[in-house]
């Protein structure tokens, strides 16, 4: 049988079960920081200890969550899969440690850091990087501040030509864990939707840009995803 193309892209509410905290939920992320404080070029510019002390929190925290079962499911379905494009919208790394791979971050990561004068990215989770001492890069002759490998408010997302590509040509779309608020994140269902795929979402409620979807399963990720992984596997087998 012929397999069908399959595109994901996951938001915070997939990691949310691992304890990593949302963004736009009761005790989101940004409940307690605004957004202009911490996660914009400016925030950088006006206050980089601020911004600095807030990813260096973020990154710590990495090594104390573990990936739960929608991070395990959709790692199967790329090996059952002949052609899966896997994009997060998470700067975290639990897609990797669930056995994700060429997991696409358009976002940014918080593993790696930023040469701020080369804008090479490498990973830094040493536990001398993930102080709030800041941390100069190994790239330049004169070692020069490394800046949070994140796209802030106001950047454009990385990666772009490759998300599209693959959206552009899916078949299957499937959205798990975002609240459908940031663009242009939030707009690739609709091209999906324009390139003929079946759209799929999973979230614990009905996001903002529900109507855009073809099934949507309302409920937490790690029980349902796995189901629906489980039924795209046998019906494609
Ligand atoms: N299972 C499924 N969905 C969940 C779960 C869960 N266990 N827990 C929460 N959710 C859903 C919420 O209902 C909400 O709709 O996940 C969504 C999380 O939404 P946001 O916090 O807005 O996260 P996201 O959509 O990823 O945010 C997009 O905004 O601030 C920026 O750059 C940041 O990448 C982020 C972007």
């Amino acid at each position: 049988m012929n397999q069908p193309r399959i595109v994901v892209l996951t938001g915070a509410g997939i990691s949310a079960e691992s304890g990593v905290r949302t963004f736009r939920d009761n005790g989101g992320l940004w409940e307690e920081h605004r957004v202009e404080d911490v996660a914009t070029p400016d925030a950088w510019a006006f206050d980089p200890e601020m911004v600095w002390r807030f990813y260096q929190a973020r990154r710590r925290q990495l090594l104390e969550v573990q990936p739960n079962g929608a991070h395990l499911a959709l790692a199967l379905l790329q090996k059952n899969m002949k052609q899966f494009t896997l994009i997060t919208q998470n700067v975290d790394d639990l897609h990797e440690r669930g056995g994700s791979s060429d997991v696409i971050h358009m976002h940014g990561e918080l593993r790696t850091l930023r040469c701020e004068a080369s804008q090479r990215s490498e990973v830094r989770m040493q536990a001398s990087d993930l102080t709030d001492d800041v941390s100069l890069c190994s790239c330049c002759a004169n070692p020069v501040r490394m800046r949070p490998d994140i796209v802030w408010f106001g950047e454009i997302p990385m990666h772009m030509e490759a998300i599209l590509n693959a959206v552009e040509t899916c078949e299957v779309f499937i959205v798990v864990g975002s609240s459908g608020h940031v663009y242009p994140a939030a707009g690739l269902v609709d091209q999906a939707n324009n390139a003929g795929a079946r759209t799929i979402l999973v979230n614990l409620e009905a996001p903002v840009n529900a109507s855009a979807f073809d099934e949507i399963l309302l409920g937490p990720a790690g029980e349902l995803l796995p189901q629906l992984v489980d039924r795209l596997i046998s019906d494609n087998d």
